[in-house]
């Protein structure tokens, strides 16, 4: 009888240290200090979002006992995803890593302002000198150290048709702009929108447009775009735009009231018979279902065969990380084998590293891998690689207003001025 009241006492005693102390009983740590790991991106789509959930199972196996923390801000290509980052980061306050195109997204606006830590030593410990190609390694890097972690490679030149649309009528994939005014006819004579586009937030447009620049200009030509050799006021990006003008006659009248998985959708819904869109297209289509060259089939952009424009989601590690530790665990996944193979058949994007397993892949995605190796590499201007973050976003309101008004000298002259303004040209 005269136990309890002690008994009671004790625990009462050992509650009140939990809570002032902050002990957690028996486990020697504090309480409310459960590990934790917050990432930061605007996967939220089908395809992207299951894609990440199976990195962070990897994640979770490797490294039990973190409570992970999916901060996505909705938004294809970072629209309003990179404006929360930018006021996060600025005030102090980073995701322990976040989602960042390879190129000048990630050096010119974090690396070389000096918000990012190297990664150079863990390049080294994980061997990933060797894992990646060369020219993956080369846009995460800033003399000489790497920055960031590429987690895949998506193509941004790529032809969607639903497969039973073009089956019925008998056509196949337009090879040129040329061979897609031939079809979209046919398919406009039959009362179905030739081809899908949903630019809402403004970058849909640009996309499409990036992609009919590098078959209007060829390798060199679009490469000069961002080095300043090939002038924007020049035939070559007037061609481009006329035949922009052009493309859009074949196009859904509410275009400007979708996104792009919406667009997308179009396709699966018989609403439209094309699309041009990068490669995570691919992963919304796996999402709901959909097979490819069964249920749609897949082309490069028209007049972009042997050009592969390249789209790469990188990890980096802000210097101001709260969790460092973890953060650097999730780097690791992010560059392994493991985290790839899981991630990268749902995001519908290939593998950063060279050496996944293809068979985990569907037949998309292998064409792509093989693509990869054999074709030219182009960088993404409108997924941050090929130029400054001020030009793409002027370049994604001066090809909105196109879309409007169909100003071609116009917009040449906009186009050259933002290159003059961001030192991209003289
Ligand atoms: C791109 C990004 C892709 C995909 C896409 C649509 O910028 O690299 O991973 O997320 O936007 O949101």
């Amino acid at each position: 009888m005269t136990e309890r009241p002690r008994l009671a006492k004790t625990t009462l005693a050992l509650l009140l240290a939990i809570a002032v102390l902050g002990l957690a009983p028996g486990t020697g740590l504090q309480a409310g200090a459960a590990k934790k790991l917050e990432i930061f991106s605007w996967w939220t789509a089908g395809g992207e979002a299951d894609g990440l959930k199976a990195m962070f199972e990897v994640y979770k196996k490797r490294f039990p006992g973190v409570e992970i923390i999916n901060a996505t801000v909705a938004g294809g290509a970072g629209t309003d995803a990179k404006a929360v980052l930018k006021t996060r980061m600025l005030g102090g306050k980073p995701p322990d890593s976040f989602q960042v195109h390879g190129g000048a997204e990630l050096v010119d606006t974090w690396v070389k302002t000096g918000f990012m830590e190297s990664l150079a030593p863990l390049y080294k410990s994980e061997g990933w000198l060797n894992a990646f190609p060369k020219d993956l390694v080369d846009i995460v890097s800033h003399q000489g150290e790497q920055y960031s972690v590429p987690v895949n490679v998506h193509r941004g030149n790529v032809l969607w048709f639903n497969k039973k649309i073009f089956d019925e009528n008998k056509l196949k994939a337009p090879a040129t702009w040329d061979e897609f005014f031939k079809v979209a006819e046919t398919l406009k004579g039959k009362g179905i929108t030739p081809l899908s586009l949903g630019d809402k937030n403004k970058w849909e447009a640009a996309h499409l447009f990036e992609d009919i620049l590098a078959a209007a200009l060829g390798a060199e030509g679009y490469r000069g775009l961002w080095t300043g050799k090939t002038s924007w006021e020049g035939d070559g990006v007037k061609r481009a735009l006329d035949t922009f003008a052009r493309i859009l006659n074949y196009v859904n009248r509410d275009h400007a009231a979708f996104v792009w998985d919406q667009a997308a959708q179009m396709l699966i819904d018989r609403k439209a018979a094309m699309n041009v869109m990068g490669d995570w297209a691919a992963g919304y289509f796996t999402a709901k279902g959909w097979k490819p060259n069964v249920d749609y089939g897949f082309a490069p952009a028209p007049g972009t065969a042997g050009l592969f424009v390249v789209v790469t989601d990188t990890f980096g590690l802000p210097k101001k990380a709260p969790n460092r530790e973890q953060a650097l665990a999730w780097l690791k996944v992010a560059g392994s084998k493991e985290g790839q193979e899981a991630f990268n058949p749902l995001k519908g994007s290939i593998c950063g590293r060279t050496d996944c397993d293809p068979k985990k892949f569907d037949v998309y995605l292998q064409s792509s891998a093989v693509d990869f190796t054999k074709n030219a590499l182009l960088p993404s201007e409108v997924h941050g690689s090929a130029a400054p973050e001020g030009f793409a976003t002027i370049f994604n309101d001066i090809l909105n207003l196109f879309v409007t008004n169909k100003d071609v000298k116009a917009a040449q002259a906009a186009l050259q001025k933002a290159c003059v303004a961001n030192k991209m040209c003289k």
